[in-house]
């Protein structure tokens, strides 16, 4: 038998106070307190809405709370930059949108890069817009608004999130379709811009069905078209823009969960795993399903998926964002 020393106790109690960095090294340990999922826009908005649900689905499978914290403000590159710059260590995570895909042609001068600053983990849903207004605009059809944004002029007002974000892309494009230069008013998110439609004193928004769904159904907002391609399923009385006159623009909005660059592989891969079941949890597909919209496939919900899905996003609207001269920062 082997005598023991005090030199191995103390060797042996260095090895057990190692053991638990070392499996924290390989994820195994990862997490274990909770994680902080920042939202750019504002509280009861359509990201907030995705953000709330992803969270609560991923609480349930990481074993951790995954907790939300709207950082608004500036079009969504606040939050952003809240992540970009933290520490890269799988505990602060970032829910955004197809803002990832416009801000870098958008903002000439950012403090942190809106490309490389990230990991990104996988894509999480694409949801459909509407063109919505209060409910007594003197409009029935899109043909009819136009006319009416055109004799209004500046008097006509059209809400966004800011620079950055969904609405003001579409809001954007709209009005360079049209040929208007409506009065914009920035929110923090749409979430409270609805509020504004909602009460009768802002005349237009242009946001995602993940928001929108419930007041159309209700009757408390006016709706005109969706900028897509095909007509949304849920709610297939809705024209697109191209059906009703106003061809040119199409606006879909993905969302997807980012780390802060140089968070370790196997960190960024057991977030990976927890969004991928998150996405095939009954309550997030019935969910989606109900606001317009449905889980990315498995394959989509991947890194690289993701990484390839935001380059391309990247390239496509650099030209278009070039050529709208409202987007100058
Ligand atoms: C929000 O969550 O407030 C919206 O997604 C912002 C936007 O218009 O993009």
């Amino acid at each position: 038998m082997q005598k023991t020393t005090r030199r191995g106790i103390a060797a042996y109690g260095l090895a057990l106070l190692a053991a638990p960095r070392l499996a924290l090294g390989q994820g195994a340990a990862f997490p274990s307190r909770p994680i902080t999922m920042v939202i750019p826009f504002a509280p009861g908005g359509p990201t907030d809405i995705v953000g709330r649900l992803m969270a609560e689905a991923m609480t349930k499978e990481i074993g951790q709370p995954v907790v939300v914290e709207n950082t608004t403000g500036a079009g969504g590159t606040l939050g952003a930059q809240r992540v970009a710059t933290a520490r890269p260590d799988g505990y602060t995570v970032l829910l955004h949108h197809i803002g990832m895909g416009v801000i870098p042609t958008m903002y000439r001068r950012l403090s942190y890069d809106p490309v490389n600053g990230f990991e990104p983990l996988g894509l999480v849903t694409e949801v459909p817009m509407t063109l919505v207004t209060r409910k007594d605009i003197p409009a029935n059809n899109l043909a009819e608004l136009v006319a009416y944004m055109k004799a209004q002029g500046d008097r006509f007002n059209l809400a966004d999130a800011g620079i950055g974000s969904s609405s003001a892309l579409c809001g954007a494009l709209l009005a360079n379709a049209i040929g208007v230069k409506p009065t914009v008013i920035p929110f923090r998110g749409t979430g409270p811009a609805m509020q504004e439609i909602l009460g009768g004193r802002v005349d237009l928004l242009c946001d995602q069905t993940t928001q929108t769904t419930e007041y159309i159904r209700a009757g408390q907002v006016k709706v005109f078209a969706t900028p897509s391609r095909h007509r949304i399923a849920t709610l297939p009385e809705i024209p697109t823009t191209t059906e009703a006159g106003l061809p040119g623009f199409e606006v879909t909005v993905w969302h997807g969960l980012y780390a802060p660059r140089g968070t370790p592989a196997p960190v960024c891969a057991r977030l990976t795993q927890s969004l991928q079941a998150a996405l095939r949890e009954p309550r997030i597909v019935q969910r989606f399903a109900e606001i317009g919209t449905a889980p990315v496939s498995q394959a989509d919900a991947t890194p690289e998926a993701h990484r390839r899905f935001w380059t391309a996003d990247i390239a496509k609207w650099k030209p278009v964002i070039e050529a709208t001269a409202s987007f100058a920062d």
